[in-house]
This record gives C-alpha cells, sequence and structure tokens, in this order.
C-alpha cells in the first residue's frame, strides 16, 4: 500500500520525506488555506520536496471551470493530480480531463455507488473520506472494501485512496482491505513507527551492549 501524506506543510513533508516512504501528497483547499500562499505555489513548492503524485483540488462546481482549473493545475508539474469533487459536475470534469490524458483524484467519496461512477469517468484516484464515515459512526473500512471489490470485479484501475484518516489502526484497517493508498496526517504518519517494546527492547541491547564493552575494556 502506497502513503501519502495529508498536509501541504513544507516543514511536514520535508521531514516525512527523509524517511524514504512518503509515495505522495494530498491537498485540499482547507490543507491549503492554513499555509497562507496560493494554491499554485505551494503545490510548485511540494514538488520540490516529494517526488510522486501530489493531488491539487480545483474550487469550481461547474465542469466547464473545474477542466480550465484543472488544465492548468497539470501544467504546474507532470507529477500532479487534478482532484475534482464527486458531484455530477465533477464527473463530467473528470471524464473530460482524463480524456486528455490528465490524471484525476475524485475527491469527497463516501459510497460505492459514487466510487462506480469515478471509475466509469476513468478517474486515476478515488478518495472515500473512511474517516468522516467512522466520526458518524459509519464504518469506513467497509466502504473501502466494497470499493475494493468493485474494482476488481470488473478490472477498472482507479487506485483506491483511503482518506481524512484519524488515527493507525485506520491504516492497519485499510491496508487489510486492500486499498491501493492511504493519505494521512504528518502526526498519524509518525505514531507508525512507534511500539513501547522497540524502545524497550532498543533501550536493554544497548544496555548490554555498553556493559559487555565496559566489562571488555576493563580486561
Ligand atoms: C484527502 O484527500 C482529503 O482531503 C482529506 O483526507 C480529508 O481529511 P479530513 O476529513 O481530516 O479533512
Amino acid at each position: 500500500m502506497k502513503i501519502f501524506l495529508d498536509t501541504a506543510n513544507l516543514d511536514e513533508l520535508t521531514l516525512a520525506a527523509s524517511f524514504g516512504v512518503v509515495d505522495g501528497v494530498t491537498t485540499n483547499p482547507s490543507l491549503i488555506a492554513r499555509e497562507g500562499r496560493s494554491n499554485e505555489d505551494q503545490i510548485r513548492a511540494i514538488t520540490e520536496i516529494i517526488d510522486g503524485d501530489i493531488s491539487a483540488e480545483v474550487v469550481s462546481t461547474e465542469a466547464e471551470e473545474m477542466i480550465r482549473e484543472g488544465r492548468i493545475l497539470a501544467a504546474i508539474h507532470p507529477n500532479v493530480v487534478v482532484k475534482c469533487p464527486l458531484i455530477p459536475e465533477g464527473i463530467k470534469a473528470t471524464k473530460a480531463l482524463s480524456s486528455e490524458g490528465i490524471r484525476v483524484n475524485v475527491t469527497l467519496c463516501f459510497s460505492a455507488t459514487q466510487a462506480l461512477l469515478a471509475a466509469k469517468a476513468g478517474a486515476y484516484i478515488i478518495s472515500p473520506f473512511m474517516g468522516r464515515l467512522d466520526d458518524i459512526s459509519i464504518d469506513g473500512t467497509e466502504l473501502i472494501r466494497e470499493i475494493v471489490a468493485i474494482y476488481e470485479n470488473y478490472d477498472f484501475q482507479t487506485q483506491v485512496l483511503a482518506a481524512s484518516i484519524r488515527g493507525p489502526l485506520q491504516v492497519k484497517d485499510v491496508a487489510l482491505a486492500g486499498s491501493h493508498i492511504a493519505t494521512m496526517p504528518a502526526k498519524v504518519f509518525h505514531q507508525l513507527f512507534k511500539h513501547p517494546l522497540t524502545d524497550i527492547g532498543l533501550e536493554q541491547f544497548l544496555a548490554d551492549y555498553r556493559k559487555t564493552l565496559a566489562e571488555v575494556s576493563a580486561g
């Protein structure tokens, strides 16, 4: 499963990139707004940090305008994937942009039938917001499982990206459900490394090593 960072913050991305296991980035208008720069400038800066798919979202709600915006975003860098919302006009725009060879991430997906439409429109990625479903006590992992099964049934090439992840357990759940990608905040990414037994075990190994070294040195 690919790991994407769900942030537009350059410091968070620089640190996460240093581990060599981050495959891409997702942004949205809310994440960009926190950084105080234009969408285009921030996306351009992100492409200099992460060598992988970078999703950049359109803000129009009408297909013709989304297509125009999508072309501009895609021209920033070959790694840019244009994000369109899963509304009827967004599906229209997805079909048009995909037909031009522009890769589209269809966002704000909350049902399997929405995901079917996105795949039929040629989406490169579908983003089911599984965390927002879990937030309201609806099983988000089940939605990921359903979409993966439907795409496999019909051999759709659209990748499933589990979005709005809140914690490491959801990362494990969507990996088991067969999600192709999980996008997560930097905090969750760093939590994936942690296990108290790893820290305790390492501390013990190093203490034993230092003790043996001291004994050997003492003759
Ligand atoms: C990613 O593509 C989504 O925009 C993001 O995961 C949404 O997360 P949120 O529910 O925390 O806003």
